[in-house]
């Protein structure tokens, strides 16, 4: 066969211990198909997917797609996956594959996000979607086409103290919030990621890590917004891309939101707080406290959250459902951030702030 006509999904020999999961229909008792998922990437989240896969019945591993051949095949065995390919495109032409879990790079997710919906597939995207709110807002347009889920792993809202702190808001014991304090710095001058993975791609702390602040925030407060304001550092001469963002939201319900982070902090800081009507309300770590007391502690790791969440996107394909935090809803933190970075682009032109990705 010539090489290039050469399918590239490789096949690995089924172990003897490979465990095969199926789960029965509460309604009829048949036993019902796994789910069938491919993920997309090897790196720090991508074996937290992995983990929460294993552990979720009625799912399974069938295929990993990476950039590198070694490192792909090495996870597909390790994950007891049957294949492996660094073809995305060829991936999605295996009508086998049910859902496509994208854990590659940011910039990659909205080509990765886009085909797979066109081809079929059931999608958990990480955060973001895409790197800009049109490339989102064309996800979400594509996702309410078609009878697929697409959901985005914004995993703050499935982990306890998310949950604890969404409800705490909407039962009114905190009253009317005044302020929204959100700060994270830490140091990021080296492309290594939160597990110590060395990555081969430059985070974003405007559309990755801002998104899960204005999700977070925006979720919990649970009100539109009005308007933003915001400040972007210019691209950092060595990786391309702005260290540090400021921003200010002012929500539909008056709650004033202030959102600051910083890769360029050689002290890491972090702080979640709350100025309420009747009282504050802090999240550090594991635990949440109002008013100085702990109302909430949690034992949970955060792969805790991302089990709670894969386990909600596997839940929505079995119930034909949409899942909670589906496109549309993970669309609204990419707007406030597009406007930030307009308004850079705007004030100062592109030349100084204008990132290497598009959509
Ligand atoms: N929800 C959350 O709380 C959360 C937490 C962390 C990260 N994230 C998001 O998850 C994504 C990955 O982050 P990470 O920390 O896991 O990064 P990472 O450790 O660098 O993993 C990225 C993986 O993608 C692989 N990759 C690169 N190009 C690819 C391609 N063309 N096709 C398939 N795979 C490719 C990389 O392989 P090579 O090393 O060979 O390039 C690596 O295995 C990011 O978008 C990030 O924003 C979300």
């Amino acid at each position: 066969m010539l090489s290039f006509l050469r399918p590239t999904l490789r096949y690995i020999r089924p172990s003897k211990n490979l465990t095969h999961k199926s789960t029965q229909t509460a309604e009829q008792g048949d036993p019902m198909e796994d789910i069938q998922c491919a993920i997309v990437g090897y790196g720090g989240i991508a074996a937290f997917h992995a983990d929460a896969i294993e552990q979720v019945e009625g799912a399974r591993i069938k295929t990993v797609v990476g950039r590198r051949q070694e490192p792909t095949e090495a996870f597909a065995r390790k994950r007891r996956a049957e294949s492996w390919t660094i073809d995305y495109s060829e991936m999605l032409k295996d009508d086998g594959i049910d859902a496509v879990i994208i854990t590659s790079p940011s910039e990659l997710h909205f080509n990765q996000t886009s085909a797979a919906i066109e081809s079929g597939k059931h999608v958990l995207v990480e955060i973001p979607m895409a790197m800009s709110h049109k490339g989102a807002r064309t996800i979400a347009g594509q996702a309410r086409k078609v009878d697929r889920k697409v959901m985005v792993a914004h995993t703050r809202r499935f982990d306890g103290v998310g949950g604890f702190t969404k409800e705490f808001i909407a039962s009114g014991k905190t009253g009317a919030i005044y302020q929204h304090h959100v700060m994270s710095c830490w140091l990021r001058h080296q492309n290594i990621g939160w597990t110590g993975y060395q990555r081969s791609w430059t985070d974003d702390v405007l559309f990755h890590h801002g998104c899960h602040s204005v999700d977070f925030s925006q979720w919990t407060i649970d009100s539109d917004i009005r308007r933003v304001v915001g400040e972007l550092a210019p691209l950092n001469t060595v990786n391309g891309t702005s260290m540090d963002f400021s921003m200010l939201i002012r929500y539909a319900n008056e709650t004033i939101a202030t959102i600051s982070l910083s890769y360029n902090a050689h002290q890491p800081f972090r702080a979640n707080r709350y100025s309420c009507e009747n009282g504050s309300l802090e999240i550090e770590g594991k635990i949440v406290r109002f008013n100085g007391e702990s109302v909430f502690e949690t034992p949970e790791n955060p792969e805790d959250g991302v089990l709670v969440q894969d386990r909600e996107f596997f839940d929505a394909i079995r119930e034909n459902r949409q899942p909670s935090c589906n496109a549309d809803d993970a669309l609204r933190a990419l707007r406030p951030l597009q406007q930030v970075y307009d308004q850079a682009l705007t004030a100062e032109g592109s030349k100084r702030y204008k990132r290497p990705w598009d959509l």
